[in-house]
């Protein structure tokens, strides 16, 4: 079965913690953290002041998404703030590798995320190194997208090579999931759906448990 990450970046700053928590006790594991630098992608959401807040409110677990440029500067602060797990985006790291191993090093779940642009054979020679793929199934930058159709024939080609070299990393997608598409998107294996507005737009945790009733 899929787990949900509801997405924040979709949520009421101004009630924040209150909503990370009303999304925490409908029984959701992991918490998506959206951090964007406005130059990766263009728009500015939040860092680590934002992370370390929001910490002392939630045991979920925190998966920081990295939408910045060379990541690799800014990995043992996102760990001191909090994040369980950071994913980077292949298209911002010079040295991939050695960002991955950095992320490991610090004992953090290390996961690799793709635009949609990039074929996901550009990740191959990583997939051995990371416990998570995420797979944009928009263009990163902002919430509230279609959802883009292609990110499913990834996640199939990446289930194929998980299989065929014995590996275990777990498939994450994030952009444009909403109550019509989810269950489509389970059917094809995905173990981490990210959903901002599906989420935060509206009742919480009615939208959480109708998300999940799907599932
Ligand atoms: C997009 C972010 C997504 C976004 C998803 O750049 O990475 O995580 O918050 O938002 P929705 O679910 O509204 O498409
Ligand atoms: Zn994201």
């Amino acid at each position: 079965m899929s787990e949900l990450a509801p997405s924040i970046l979709a949520a009421d700053f101004n009630r924040l913690g209150e909503q990370i928590k009303e999304a925490g006790s409908t029984g959701t594991k992991y918490l998506h953290i959206d951090v964007m630098d406005g130059l990766f992608v263009p728009s500015i959401s939040f860092g680590m002041p934002l992370i370390e807040s929001i910490r002392k409110e939630s045991d979920m677990f925190f998966d920081v998404h990295l939408m910045i440029n060379e990541p690799a500067r800014y990995l043992n602060e996102f760990a001191k703030a909090g994040a369980d797990g950071i994913t980077v985006h292949k298209e911002a790291c010079g040295d991939l590798k050695n960002t991955l191993y950095g992320i490991n090093k610090l004992g953090l779940k290390t996961a690799v995320s793709i635009n949609p642009e990039t074929p996901v054979q550009a990740i191959e020679d990583v997939l051995d190194m990371v416990h998570m793929v995420l797979v944009m199934s928009v263009h990163p930058g902002f919430g509230g997208q279609k959802f883009i159709p292609g990110a499913l024939e990834k996640v199939k080609w990446l289930k194929d090579a998980r299989k065929e070299k014995g590996l275990d990393y777990k498939i994450e997608i994030d952009g444009g999931v909403n109550k019509s598409n989810i269950a489509e998107i389970s059917q094809n294996g995905v173990d981490i759906i990210v959903a901002g507005t599906a989420v935060f737009g509206g009742n919480i945790t009615e939208n959480i448990n109708s998300l999940k009733e799907v599932l």
